[in-house]
Formats: C-alpha cells, sequence, structure tokens
C-alpha cells in the first residue's frame, strides 16, 4: 500500500491505490486529489455504471443493493485506510460483492466467473457483457408530465435509475462518458421541467447528447474491438494518428510519453474498470493540460473545467493549426541515404515516428488511411531494404502513398455518389441486402442496426468537406461493430477473416466479399413471415422498422435474390400492408399475400406444400 506524505495535507489512496506513480508537480497532486475526492463523491454513479454494464440483466433494486455495499466500504475506508480490504483494487471490491449477492450468480448465470480470481475473473465479467441488447426492453419513455413528478418527488432515485437504463443498455461505453451524459439529463430534466412545453424541451435538449452518446459510443467501442483483436500495438497506432492529426505541434518525444499514460487508460476503460477508467482518463487530461503551450492552442477553455466535462471537451475540441514550418514531406522517411539503419535500429519507434510525421501533414485523411500508409510503408521498407539499393527503391514512397489515398478516395466517392442517386431509404436497402447477403448469421435486429448506421455514415459525410475522413472513419466504425467488441466473434470464415486480418485495410476487405457460401439457408417454416399483431397500428419509423426486418428475413431465406427482385418484393410488402389491414382479417389476408405476391415462386410452392401439410 503506497501512501504519499507532503507537506499540508495526507493524500488516502481509496480507490486510487492501483499503479499510482508518483505526482511530482504541484499540479499534478492537484489533479490527483481532485479526482480522488471526485470518484469518492460519485460512489453511487460508479457502482450503478460498473454492475449495470457488467450484469445487465440486474434489476435496479438489486443495484441499488450494491450501491449500498460501497458505500459503506467507501466509507469504512475512509474512516481507517489501514483495514485491509482498502488496498485492494476497486473493481475487485466490486466484483467480490457482487458475487456476494445471494443468489445474483446463479439468477443471472455468472457463477463461472465468480468461481475464478483476480486478472481471470476481471476478463471473465468482461466476456460476459452482451453487446446486443435486444433482450433488454426499450428505454421506458415516460409521459414529460410525470418524468417531471418523479423528478421532483426524489431526485437522486430518478437520476440513478437513467443512469443505470443507459449503462446497461451501454454496456462498453466509458464511464465518464457516461457520466458526462448523466450531468447534461439533469440539467436537462432541471430546465424542461420549468417550462410550459415540456416535451418540445426534452426532445430538442436530449437529441445532441443522445448523439453525442451514440458518436463517442462508436468510436470507443471499435478501438476496444481493435485491442481485443490485434494487442496494444493497434492501439499505439490509432491513437498516434488520431493525436498528431488533433496536436501537429506537439513533438514526438512528447507524445510517446502522452501515449503511456492514454494506454493505461484504455486498459482500465476497455476491460470495463470504472475506476481505473476514469483516473487514467483524468490523468491523461491533467498530462494534456499541464503541458498545453506545447500541445495544442486550442484546448486552453476546456482545461479549465472540471472532471468530467474537461475530458470530452478536448475530446471534442478542433485540430490545432499546424506549425507554419511544417514542411510537406518529411525527408527523414523517403530521402534520407540511411531509412534502413534507421528502422533496424528501432523498427517499432522509427514506424511510429513515421506516423507520426504523416499524420500531422495529414488533417484530411481518415484514422484508417494514416494506418493504411503506415503499413504500405512497413512493407515497403521490407521490401526495399533487402533490394541493391534502398533508397532508390524506397524514394518513390511518396508516390505509392498517393496511390493509397486515391484507391480509398475512389471507394468513398463511390459511396456517396451511390447515396446521391439512390436517396437514404434504398441505400439503407442495398445495405441491408448486403450486410445480410455477407452476413447472413447475425440476428436480424444486428443487421438492421448496421445496415441503417452505413446508411446514416453517408447521409451524415456525403457533402461535407472533410467527406473522405468522415465517411472512412464512420464506415469503418460500423464493421468494427460487426466484428466484435469483447469476443473474437466467430461469424463466417470469410467475415472473421476480414475482421482479423489487418485493421486498416479492413475496409477494403469487406469491400470484396460477396455473399457468403457456407450459408444454408434457414427453412421457411421457421416463422420469419408470421403476421406481427401490431402490424396495421405500426406507423412511420415502427413501420419502417418492420420493412427493414422484412428485407433482413427475406435475404436469409433466400440469398440468392438480386437487389432488384428484392426491392420489388419490398415495394410488393409495403402494398400488401396497406391492403391487409384494410381488410376484414387482416391476419389471414396477409399470409394469403405474403405467399402470393410477396415470395418468388419456387418459394411459394414449398411455403403451400408446408402448409397443406400442416394444417392435415
Ligand atoms: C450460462 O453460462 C454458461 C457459460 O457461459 C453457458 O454455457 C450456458 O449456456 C449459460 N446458461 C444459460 C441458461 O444461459
Ligand atoms: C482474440 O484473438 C487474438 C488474436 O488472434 C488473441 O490475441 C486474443 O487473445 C483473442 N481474444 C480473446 C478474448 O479470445
Ligand atoms: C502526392 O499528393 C500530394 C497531394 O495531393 C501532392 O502534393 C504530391 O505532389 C503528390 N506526390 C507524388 C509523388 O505524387
Amino acid at each position: 500500500m503506497k501512501q504519499l506524505k507532503l507537506t499540508g495535507f495526507v493524500i488516502f489512496f481509496f480507490f486510487l491505490t492501483e499503479s499510482l506513480t508518483l505526482p511530482t508537480k504541484p499540479q499534478d497532486i492537484d489533479d490527483v486529489r481532485i479526482t480522488k475526492k471526485f470518484i469518492e463523491d460519485n460512489v453511487v454513479y460508479i457502482t450503478i455504471i460498473a454492475f449495470a454494464q457488467y450484469i445487465q440483466e440486474a434489476s435496479f433494486e438489486e443495484v441499488e443493493m450494491l450501491v449500498k455495499a460501497m458505500k459503506e466500504y467507501r466509507d469504512r475506508c475512509l474512516a481507517d485506510m489501514t483495514l485491509p480490504e482498502c488496498s485492494k483494487l476497486a473493481n475487485d471490491v466490486l466484483l467480490e460483492n457482487i458475487c456476494a449477492m445471494e443468489g445474483l450468480p446463479q439468477k443471472y448465470n455468472f457463477s463461472h466467473c465468480c468461481h475464478k480470481v483476480d486478472f481471470e475473473r476481471r476478463l471473465c465479467f468482461l466476456h460476459n457483457k452482451k453487446a446486443e441488447v435486444g433482450f433488454l426492453p426499450p428505454l421506458p419513455t415516460l409521459d414529460p408530465e410525470e418524468k417531471c413528478q418523479t423528478y421532483k418527488t426524489n431526485k437522486e432515485s430518478f437520476l440513478n435509475n437513467y443512469i443505470y437504463e443507459v449503462s446497461r443498455r451501454n454496456p462498453f461505453v466509458f464511464a465518464p462518458t457516461l457520466l458526462t451524459v448523466a450531468a447534461r439529463f439533469e440539467e436537462m430534466a432541471e430546465t424542461c421541467c420549468e417550462e410550459q412545453e415540456k416535451a418540445n424541451c426534452f426532445r430538442s435538449k436530449a437529441e445532441p447528447f443522445i448523439q453525442y452518446l451514440k458518436a463517442l459510443s462508436s468510436y470507443q467501442k471499435n478501438v476496444c474491438g481493435a485491442l481485443l483483436k490485434f494487442g496494444p500495438q493497434i492501439l499505439q497506432s490509432i491513437n498516434i494518428a488520431v493525436l498528431s492529426q488533433k496536436f501537429p505541434k506537439i513533438e514526438f518525444k512528447q507524445l510517446t510519453s502522452l501515449l503511456e499514460d492514454i494506454s493505461s487508460k484504455y486498459d482500465g476503460c476497455c476491460g470495463g474498470d470504472v475506476v481505473h477508467c476514469i483516473r487514467g482518463r483524468s490523468k491523461v487530461m491533467s498530462h494534456i493540460c499541464s503541458k498545453q503551450d506545447s500541445i495544442s492552442s486550442k484546448i486552453k477553455e476546456c482545461c479549465e473545467k472540471k472532471i468530467p466535462e474537461r475530458g470530452e471537451c478536448i475530446i471534442y475540441s478542433n485540430k490545432d493549426d499546424r506549425p507554419n514550418d511544417l514542411s510537406p514531406r518529411e525527408a527523414k522517411f523517403t530521402e534520407s541515404e540511411n531509412v534502413c539503419e534507421e528502422r533496424d535500429a528501432d523498427p517499432e519507434t522509427f514506424l511510429a515516428e513515421f506516423l507520426y510525421e504523416y499524420s500531422r501533414r495529414h488533417p484530411e485523411l481518415s484514422t484508417p488511411e494514416l494506418l493504411r500508409i503506415a503499413g504500405v510503408y512497413e512493407d515497403l521498407l521490407r521490401e526495399c531494404c533487402n533490394s541493391q539499393t534502398p533508397p532508390d527503391c524506397y524514394k518513390d514512397a511518396e508516390k505509392k502513398f498517393n496511390e493509397t489515398t486515391e484507391k480509398s478516395l475512389k471507394i468513398v466517392q463511390r459511396e456517396c455518389e451511390h447515396f446521391q442517386n439512390l436517396g437514404k431509404d434504398d441505400l439503407k436497402y442495398h445495405y441491408l441486402a448486403r450486410l445480410t447477403k455477407i452476413a447472413p448469421q447475425l440476428s436480424t435486429d444486428e443487421l438492421t442496426f448496421l445496415g441503417k448506421e452505413m446508411m446514416i455514415a453517408l447521409a451524415t459525410c456525403c457533402t461535407l468537406s472533410e467527406e473522405f475522413a468522415c465517411v472512412d472513419n464512420l464506415m469503418d466504425l460500423v464493421l468494427g461493430e460487426l466484428c466484435g467488441i469483447n469476443k473474437n466473434r466467430s461469424i463466417n470464415p470469410t467475415v472473421d477473416h476480414c475482421c482479423k486480418t489487418n485493421f486498416a485495410f479492413r475496409r477494403s476487405c469487406f469491400e470484396g466479399l460477396e455473399a457468403d457460401k457456407t450459408y444454408v439457408p434457414l427453412p421457411p417454416s421457421q416463422g420469419l413471415f408470421t403476421f406481427p399483431p401490431d402490424l396495421c397500428q405500426a406507423h412511420n419509423e415502427e413501420l419502417q422498422r418492420k420493412k427493414d426486418r422484412f428485407l433482413v428475413n427475406l435475404v436469409k431465406l433466400k440469398p440468392e435474390l438480386t437487389e432488384e427482385a428484392l426491392r420489388s418484393s419490398l415495394i410488393e410488402f409495403t402494398n400488401v400492408v396497406v391492403k391487409c389491414c384494410q381488410a376484414e382479417g387482416p391476419e389471414a389476408c396477409f399470409e394469403e399475400e405474403v405467399l402470393l405476391a410477396i415470395l418468388p415462386p419456387i418459394q411459394l410452392v414449398f411455403l403451400v406444400k408446408q402448409k397443406k401439410t400442416q394444417l392435415l
């Protein structure tokens, strides 16, 4: 147990005992103290987030029981730091408490995790998280008046319940992001409940932070998925690319030291350790703010904010301006005589520095594109350094980089043209069909979600001035989601291959995929087209959702159908819905019509036959 005595005050490392390097600057000490206090003060939220993210099925009452236990634990440790339990990792204490809750491990089927200890236990709980939250009901929507009534009667419980509901549906979002969302939610309730037009107020205020949660969640999941599949090296590369673009002024050496803190933060956040995550993030932000002058001119205001807003503000701040004296190219990597010697001396650092120099000069490129270029460079050196005259070989590197970028640009241009030509709906159907053909093993829910996300990516990015980076980044995030976050998913051989072979070239790998050959369509008796009782009540969004599901299910049934045939089936389906919802018995009408109008002839015979046998 580390204890730090300082003139003036003594810091008790409640929740902070883990791997803490001694702070040396007054500013750092202050930040550590503030973070510690923040964690203590937010033990309720932190416990709720961790528990709801680990055991998504748990009820709010069960979460409250754990909150009580953790508050008692905090108070015991604040009173007497020498107790043995106070020197444990906070996350371990939390998991211990979860495992100790009577009947819970059996009820929610996580006993196998409780039988493990330490690292193994943490990992088991992490693997247990479910990315697909279809088993939970949709986020409850209360009437605004009712919402405000509840809020006014019991603020604390209302906010706790909110963060619980959001956390269990977003099991991979980093805790500081959820804490920011909670803070914004509270502000919103505070403001809107005073207004006449409550519903309007909630709607307009909620939209931005729902978008914010979605965007960060998607990014965080992608990075964690990459870390799991490709290890710390890829995390390092992603962060070099992102930070060098954002802070083109930073020196490589300083970047390297910042990256150490960032890696530690991601270890905590991706591993599900909420306390480690908050502390890690806070350390990164202190690091950045304490060296502002040499990092960025765009974060002054952010650094004046408190946690957790400070971090979110920095993440969302604009890219700093490139230094005036930055040459268009770094000669060291393509024009020097001794590139190969330098590489051989320390390949990892050499390539990291290349990525840094390239990224800070190219704010217009996406993260995957920068990683592709780094990959191209690495391959090129491997080849050139084995040749007779390496400098002759690598002098054309720049041309190769440009070719790589042009190839990616073409893909994006094509995608955006597609968007302009088809419009939102048809574009979505295109991606639904395409994704389902590639990965028919995924659930209908997941496929409809992913297809929609692809459409949203293009609708958001095409026509923006940063079109390329925006499309390439966002489309890649969707693939990241498909490839999985906390597990090495096994979907089918070709998809698995694209997911695990090369992070940077994932998108072009998927581009080349055709319909999965290993897939055996479901027999049509599986009830894919049973009449949903609420079909005729469905309007707008809900009807849209049903159409999306219909399309995905149709592809699952008949993967060989062309997009044209699918589109005409979808039109038929829409007509049938209109017609049957006006009929006496919508259900019978629907079954009849689906058989006759929508499903292609071969299918029809099969289905009718089967129906007859069932009827007999
Ligand atoms: C419980 O978890 C184990 C281990 O992950 C799994 O094999 C089993 O199918 C699960 N049982 C239920 C009912 O979900
Ligand atoms: C996933 O696969 C990678 C590489 O094949 C491996 O290093 C990693 O440990 C695996 N992760 C899990 C959770 O199985
Ligand atoms: C590569 O592209 C950049 C930007 O379009 C251009 O300035 C540069 O001259 C190109 N280099 C080569 C070798 O083609």
